[in-house]
């Protein structure tokens, strides 16, 4: 499956949703997940981000990122269209210690 990392939260550009074939993003107030369960591993939706926030889950230290793409994908709605970027986004790209500063 691929994995959507740190990277994405406060800039969730969204391009990703829109080109998976089997629709398995899932949105967040601050960021999207992939469900690993529904993912087919196509690897389309990785260049497609910004920010680099997608990876394939056989890079290393991925471990937390996968856990929480799989259990936040179970309660966030799908999203399969892009919305509005958040208009600081790109204030956000790149940005160290996301997850401690603003992950709800
Ligand atoms: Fe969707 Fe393919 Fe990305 Fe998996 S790798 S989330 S199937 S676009
Ligand atoms: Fe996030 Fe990148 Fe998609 S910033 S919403 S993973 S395009």
């Amino acid at each position: 499956t691929y994995v959507v990392t740190e990277a994405c939260i406060k800039c969730k550009y969204m391009d990703c949703v829109e080109v998976c074939p089997v629709d398995c993003f899932y949105e967040g107030d601050n960021m999207v997940v992939i469900n690993p369960n529904e993912c087919i591993d196509c690897g389309v939706c990785e260049p497609e981000c910004p920010a680099e926030a997608i990876l394939p889950d056989t890079e290393s230290g991925l471990e937390k990122w996968l856990e929480l793409n799989a259990s936040l994908s179970a309660t966030w709605p799908n999203i399969t269209v892009k919305g509005a970027t958040p208009p600081d986004a790109d204030e956000h790209k790149g940005e160290e210690g996301k997850f401690d500063k603003y992950f709800t």
